[in-house]
């Protein structure tokens, strides 16, 4: 994005900015410290960036419980699948627009330094749309497994998973935190391992191979 277009966009805040330095007998112009009051505008609380990363971010997080919290329904995974590469998508855009056309290790103010170097550090939003796809698919697959799976108690091993098995929550995690039984913790934590590492394993190289893509490219 070319300075015109930061320029157009931010047209009201200029004419804000001119008019006081104006005021205060400086000439206006596009120096550094004029770059500095565009991005603390664009980073804002009430400003634009704010404004749409917090109702995107908000309803991915939500999509996210709703299908956490019902592992099983494939409306549910789609959903949170579709919000969360939303808010990716405006990261990226967000990243390549703005965020990555401020000199912002130049700025004066150290917060908002801070907040930009966070806010340039995108991660996985950093993907193509198919990558990003499939690395969500990736994530909630992962999810799907480790909180669906089940394991027999120590004392009934071949018990029917289905109505006597421990899921992770909440049996195992509470088991896994007060029991003192090495023997029966032993074999708690390899039945947990079989019952979902095999079926982890390719999503989680996937998954390795999608993050180091993303770092590659940013
Ligand atoms: C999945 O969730 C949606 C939205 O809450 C609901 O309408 C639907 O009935 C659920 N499907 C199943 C199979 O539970």
């Amino acid at each position: 994005m070319s300075v015109d277009s930061l320029k157009n966009y931010f047209e009201p805040l200029f004419e804000h900015l001119d008019k006081q330095l104006a005021e205060n007998g400086e000439v206006a112009g596009f120096g550094p410290g004029f770059e500095e009051e565009v991005a603390k505008a664009y980073i804002a609380l009430d400003g634009p960036y704010e404004r749409e990363a917090s109702v995107l971010c908000n309803k991915a997080s939500v999509a996210e419980f709703e299908y956490e919290t019902d592992l099983l329904n494939i409306t549910k995974e789609e959903a949170a699948t579709a919000a969360s590469i939303a808010y990716s998508q405006f990261e990226l855009k967000a990243f390549d627009d703005f965020i990555s056309q401020f000199e912002y290790e130049n700025f004066e103010d150290a917060d908002l330094k801070r907040q930009l170097k966070f806010l340039s550090a995108i991660g996985t939003s950093a993907l193509d749309d198919t990558d990003l796809k499939r690395y969500n698919e990736v994530l909630s697959e992962m999810s799907k497994i480790y909180g669906t799976a089940k394991v027999c108690s120590y004392y009934k091993q071949d018990c029917d998973l289905e109505t006597e098995g421990f899921a992770l929550e909440p049996e195992l995690t509470a088991k896994f935190s007060k029991m003192e039984n090495y023997e029966e913790l032993k074999y708690l934590w390899k039945a947990w391992r079989d019952a979902t590492g095999p079926k982890m394993r390719k999503l989680y190289m996937e998954y390795v191979e999608l993050g180091n893509k993303a770092a590659r490219s940013t």
